[in-house]
C-alpha cells in the first residue's frame, strides 16, 4: 500500500510517498520546501508568513513527491497529515489540502500527532534493511516545541512519562545559539561550535561527557550553569532555568569585557543539555528496565547526543533506534509512518479532521 503523507505544522512544507510491503514501510519520496531561509531575517519563524509559504508549496510538492516515487493519486491507499500540535494556521494547510484530495479521490484519511510522527521516523526501513523498533519501547522527542519521554505500549498506546516543564531543548540551544552569534535554527551550528570546544577541552575528537567533565575545561567554575535534569525520581526537564543562567553568564562576561570563548561556552551548555537527556533516560530505564530507546526529532540529530545515547544503550544492554539525520527533522514520510498504525488500529476520519495547536 503506499501512503501519501503531509506535514505543514511549522517552518517546513512536505509531502511524501511511504511505501507499505509486508508490514515493512519504505520512503519512496520525502520532499520538504523549508522556509527557513525567509524565517531567519527575522530570526524565528513568523507564523502568518509561514502559513502563506505553506499555501504556495504545497500543491508543487505534492506532484513532486508523486512523481519521484512513480506513483499516481489512483495508487494512494491512505492518506496521513499532521493535524496537531503546531502553529494552527500552518497546520490548516495541509489539513483542508489533504482532507480536499482524500474526499475528491475517496482515499481513507487520518490526522496524525507530530510528536508521534517524529518517533514514527524510527519504523522506517532504509533499502539496506535496517532494524525497526516495535512496541514496547521508551521514546525521547527532542525538537524545537517538545521535550518528552514516552513509554510506548503499543502503536497507537502511549503513556508520558516525562516531558519539559518549560522550553524546550530544540528552542534552548536557538535561543542562546542567536545570543552567541549562531543563525536560526542554531542547532546544527551549535552542535558544530560544542564539537570544537570539546576538541580544545580534551584534544581529541569524539570527546564523552565523562572525558569533557573530568578535563579542566569541564571544571572551570567561571562557566558554571544549572543542569535543565529536575532533581529526584521526577523524568522531567526544566530549560528555563539554564537559559536564564547562560543570558547572565553572557551579559556578565560583555560587562566585565572578558571575551567569551564560544566554543567552550558551546560544549558547556552542549554537555548540560544532552546529559540532562542522558540522566532522565537513564532514570526512565530504571523505571522499565530493558526496554528499548527510540530518539528523534530534529536535536536528534545532535552529534554529541547520539554518542552519548549509544554509549547508555550499550552500558544498559538496550537497543538503541535513532532515524537518519534527514528523518530526524520535520519531514511528511515520519507523518505517513504514524499514519499507517493509526490507519491499522482504525483511528480513520473524515472530512470533519480539524487541526488543533496544542497536543490533543
Ligand atoms: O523536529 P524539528 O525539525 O522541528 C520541530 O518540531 O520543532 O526540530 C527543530 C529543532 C531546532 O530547534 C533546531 O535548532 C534543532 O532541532 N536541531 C538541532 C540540531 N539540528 C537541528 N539541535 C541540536 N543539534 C543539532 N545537530
Ligand atoms: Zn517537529
Amino acid at each position: 500500500m503506499y501512503i501519501l503523507g503531509f506535514e505543514s505544522s511549522c517552518d517546513e512544507t512536505s509531502a511524501a510517498v511511504v511505501e507499505e510491503v509486508g508490514g515493512r514501510l519504505f520512503v519512496r519520496s520525502n520532499i520538504v520546501a523549508s522556509q527557513i531561509p525567509v524565517h531567519r531575517l527575522y530570526g524565528g519563524v513568523v507564523p502568518e508568513i509561514a502559513s502563506r509559504a505553506h499555501v504556495e508549496a504545497i500543491s508543487r510538492i505534492t506532484g513532486e513527491a508523486l512523481r519521484e516515487a512513480g506513483i499516481g493519486l489512483s495508487d494512494v491507499g491512505l492518506i496521513a497529515v499532521t493535524s496537531h500540535p503546531g502553529l494552527i494556521g500552518a497546520l490548516l494547510v495541509a489539513v483542508n489540502f489533504a482532507k480536499g484530495l482524500a474526499s475528491a479521490h475517496g482515499i481513507p484519511l487520518v490526522g496524525v500527532d507530530h510528536v508521534r510522527g517524529h518517533i514514527a521516523a524510527a519504523y522506517l526501513s532504509g533499502e539496506a534493511g535496517n532494524e525497526v523498533p516495535e512496541p514496547p519501547f521508551l521514546a525521547l522527542a527532542l525538537s524545537g516545541g517538545h521535550t518528552s519521554i514516552f513509554r510506548v505500549k503499543s502503536y497507537t498506546d502511549w503513556e508520558t512519562v516525562g516531558s519539559t516543564r518549560d522550553d524546550a531543548i530544540g528552542e534552548a540551544f536557538d535561543k542562546i545559539g542567536r545570543l552567541i552569534g549562531l543563525e536560526y535554527p542554531a542547532g546544527a551550528a551549535f552542535d558544530k561550535l560544542a564539537a570544537e570546544g570539546f576538541f580544545r577541552a580534551t584534544g581529541h575528537d569524539a570527546t564523552t561527557l565523562a572525558e569533557y567533565e573530568a578535563s579542566e575545561a569541564g571544571r572551570d567554575p567561571e562557566m558554571k550553569l544549572p543542569s535543565p535534569a529536575l532533581p529526584g525520581e521526577t523524568l522531567d526537564f526544566s530549560f528555563s532555568g539554564l537559559k536564564t543562567a547562560a543570558i547572565n553568564l553572557l551579559h556578565h562576561l560583555g560587562q566585565t569585557g572578558g571575551e567569551l570563548p564560544r566554543d567552550l561556552f558551546a560544549a558547556r551548555y552542549t554537555a548540560l543539555c544532552v546529559g540532562a537527556v542522558e540522566k532522565k533516560i537513564g532514570q526512565a530505564l530504571d523505571r522499565y528496565p530493558g526496554l528499548p530507546v527510540v530518539a528523534a526529532g530534529g536535536v536528534a540529530a545532535n552529534s554529541h547526543l547520539r554518542r552519548e545515547l549509544a554509549s547508555l544503550a550499550k552500558r544498559r544492554g538496550v537497543g538503541l533506534f535513532i532515524p537518519p539525520i534527514p528523518l530526524c527533522g520535520d519531514n511528511a514520510a515520519m507523518i505517513a509512518a504514524e499514519g499507517y498504525y493509526e490507519y491499522l488500529a482504525g483511528n480513520l476520519q473524515d472530512s470533519s479532521l480539524n487541526a488543533s495547536a496544542s497536543d490533543d
